[in-house]
């Protein structure tokens, strides 16, 4: 897949839940916060996935409507909601929404941005479909500090692949191109967990390609590269058996369309 392209996650079906997936204590906080934005909907998810966050602001009372590239990601969303369709689930791409021109009270859009090149045709789409006066409630993703950062810069450059994501990854282009479209900043809010991993978990990870960025080396290269960083690694940090704390956050920032 080229830099052009929209990362579709059909391959991370299997571990997506497992490896993102928040605690129930940053949930209570999260979904009160998005639901206050976007009422009781209709709301769309742009990248919906399997549900992680669709599922509980939908069962909260937000009538939510889902939107992916990866269909085996809306199986497993559906699988999630007990193995019934929870709300209608639509297959497309967020750089052309088959929906009418204010459909929508409100719109969600949590870790995709990054993976799309053409996200500001994106802000456009979700601007279209988005009533006057509606909410964009975004996330774009933020960009990892310490350890994680520096073992992905090294496997990265031993691949011979970007360590940046392909679409937007900075949060003052996105305030930009949105007020560019109308839309103003109204809120921002971070939650986080402080996790602890090990240095030799995450070279394996990266090696096994469980991150989205990995995907552009093929498994040879990804195993070079992995040989590489654990040189590295073991230079730099010592014992790879040894553990550093990093964080998993969700940083939203709500934007409220014009009224006209
Ligand atoms: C990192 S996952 C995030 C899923 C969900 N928003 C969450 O927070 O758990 C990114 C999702 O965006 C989808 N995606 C990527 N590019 C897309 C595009 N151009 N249009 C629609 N969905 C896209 C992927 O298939 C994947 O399911």
């Amino acid at each position: 897949m080229d830099r052009g392209e929209s990362l579709v996650f059909d391959r991370a079906v299997e571990y997506y839940d497992r490896t993102r997936s928040l605690s129930s204590a940053s949930m209570d906080k999260l979904i009160p916060l998005i639901r206050r934005d976007a009422g009781d909907g209709p709301c769309l998810e742009i990248g919906v996935g399997t549900g992680r966050i669709a599922l509980p602001l939908q069962a909260g009372g937000t009538a939510m409507v889902g939107l992916d590239l990866s269909q085996p990601m809306m199986r497993r969303l559906v699988h999630n909601a007990g193995g019934r369709l929870p709300f209608p689930l639509v297959a497309a791409d967020a750089s052309s929404l088959p929906f009418a021109d204010d459909s929508f009270a409100a719109a969600l859009i949590v870790h995709v941005l990054h993976l799309i090149p053409e996200w500001r045709r994106a802000l456009e789409e979700l601007v279209r479909v988005v009533r006057p006066a509606g909410a964009l409630v975004i996330d774009i993703g933020r960009e990892t500090k310490g350890p994680f950062r520096d073992l992905l810069a090294q496997f990265a450059a031993a691949a011979n692949i970007p360590e940046t994501h392909r679409g937007i990854n900075d949060a003052g282009e996105l305030d930009a191109a949105l007020g560019e479209l109308g839309a103003e900043l109204t809120q921002t809010h971070v939650i986080e967990e402080v996790r602890r991993a090990g240095y030799d978990k995450t070279i394996e990870a990266l090696e096994a390609g469980t991150y989205s960025i990995t995907w552009a080396a093929d498994e040879a290269a990804r195993h070079r590269a992995g040989a590489h960083t654990r040189r590295w690694a073991e230079a730099r940090y010592g014992p790879l058996d040894r553990r550093y704390d990093y964080r998993l956050e969700i940083a939203l920032r709500t934007y409220r369309l014009s009224g006209f």
